[in-house]
């Protein structure tokens, strides 16, 4: 077993820089987020119509694909099986599957959407859940829909997590078998220790619980070039913040760590009809633009609809950040942080000799660029390819109504049009000498 990454899937993994996260299972028929068995404390019974119910008769993963491509993403990541245990595909080892459902018999919804991927060109990978809601060996703990019922708890007293552990370690072993190469492999998650408020043992689970240096072992043994993710309770091939952007490149122990945000359109995961806390398309270019200046990539989520469908206003957004992909794709797709200290809300990105410029807001007339002084042979905006002058500034320069004074020599200064370009976030194009 080795614990380095594999040197070209790293690389290949930084060039992709924007993915697709798909959040899909039965609980996008509630359609009040994918907790929702936890956050109403749902029994089996309880959450049985959603399996009754599941009839994605629009499943067409082509069209999925698709979007994400055109949207600009390069990878796609789709949930194999969430805390809910509802199995996308036709485990052996399980029948709380698509397979076992009246609409799905014999369906594999796994296997469609691999195809879908590499047909558009994607990279492929799995999420797949640690944690378990249905599995009957799956100990209660509080993070569990039946933490506060006593007879419940009573009852699954003799619970072996290690039978359950056999058991994801045996759908890992088929998911990493049975669909060709896989890129990445996202499982979620651990929470070691972790203690009710008042303090009490919540039954967290961690490595031990998951054996996850076993389990991470047999992964890479099946798939040798994959890349795994950090939330096994053992360090991973990259790390994932969810829901927030950090601060600068990521580290592990003072090291640069490959990373990947992790980002929702709206606040959750999996289909949630009503909650209408949508990002503006401009919000999440420019979640894309600061995770790429920053060494970090971006997977952007969608929870598909019950009838299998992305529902309009996710094909919207990503219809609009694939028309601003479509004319800037070159400041993202390869490229890397810049070593310079960009001006007030933009952000830098680099690849080879030039560098971009995304301006988050458009100021007035002029912006100025520390440190590129002389270092700069031509300066464009990317959308249209139409030229931006450049001033080099005289740092003896005196102030004088339109002529600028008080801007050193190393600082480049350029003119910009009063009016903004027409695009979500605008990007000038700097040829370094
Ligand atoms: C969380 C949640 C989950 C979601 C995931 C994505 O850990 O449990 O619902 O799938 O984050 O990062």
């Amino acid at each position: 077993m080795t614990d380095v990454p594999p040197a070209a899937s790293v690389e290949k993994f930084r060039d992709w820089r924007f993915g697709l996260f798909v959040h899909w299972g039965l609980y996008s028929l509630p359609a009040r987020h994918e907790w929702v068995k936890n956050r109403e404390r749902l029994t089996d019974e309880d959450y049985q119509p959603y399996f009754d119910h599941f009839e994605p008769d629009l499943y067409d993963p082509s069209k999925w694909a698709r979007a994400a491509r055109e949207a600009g993403m390069k990878y796609a990541v789709l949930t194999t099986k969430h805390h809910e245990g509802f199995c996308l595909w036709d485990s052996e080892v399980s029948d709380y599957t698509v397979a076992h459902t009246a609409w799905g018999a014999g369906k594999d919804l796994v296997k469609q959407f691999v195809e879908a991927c590499r047909a558009e060109g994607l990279g492929v990978g799995f999420y797949h859940s640690l944690i378990d809601w249905h599995h009957p060996e799956f100990p209660i703990d509080l993070v569990h829909p039946q933490r506060d019922d006593e007879e419940a708890i009573a009852k699954a007293a003799g619970r072996d997590v290690q039978v359950y552990a056999d058991y994801l370690h045996a759908q890992t072993r088929e998911l990493l078998t049975n669909y060709g190469p896989i890129d990445i492999m996202w499982f979620d998650f651990s929470y070691p220790g972790r203690q009710y408020p008042d303090g009490r043992d919540g039954h967290g689970k961690g490595r031990d619980d998951w054996r996850s240096v076993e389990l991470m072992a047999m992964v890479r043994e099946l798939q040798p070039d994959i890349l795994i993710n950090d939330r096994l309770d053992i360090p991973g091939d990259f790390v994932t913040p969810e829901q927030y952007q950090p601060d600068g490149p990521m580290e592990r122990d003072g090291v640069p760590v490959l990373w990947e945000a992790c980002q929702t359109l709206n606040g959750s995961w999996g289909y949630d009809r009503d909650n209408l806390d949508w990002k503006s398309p401009e919000l999440l270019v420019k979640m894309l633009v600061d995770s790429v200046s920053k060494d970090g990539n971006l997977l952007l989520n969608v929870g598909p609809t019950g009838r299998g469908e992305f529902d309009p206003r996710a094909l919207a957004t990503l219809a609009s950040i694939g028309e601003w992909m479509r004319l800037h794709e070159r400041s993202i797709r390869g490229a890397r942080p810049a070593e310079y200290t960009p001006p007030v809300d933009a952000r830098y990105t680099q690849k080879g000799n030039r560098l971009y410029l995304h301006l988050f807001s458009w100021p007035m007339g002029h912006v100025h660029l520390a440190g590129l002084g002389g270092k700069v042979k031509y300066a464009q905006l990317l959308n249209d390819a139409s030229e931006i002058k450049r001033i080099e500034n005289d740092p003896h320069q005196q102030a004088q109504n339109t002529t600028m004074g008080g801007v050193s020599s190393d600082v480049l200064t350029l003119k910009l049009p009063i009016q903004k370009p027409n695009v979500l976030v605008p990007v000038i194009e700097l040829f370094l000498s």
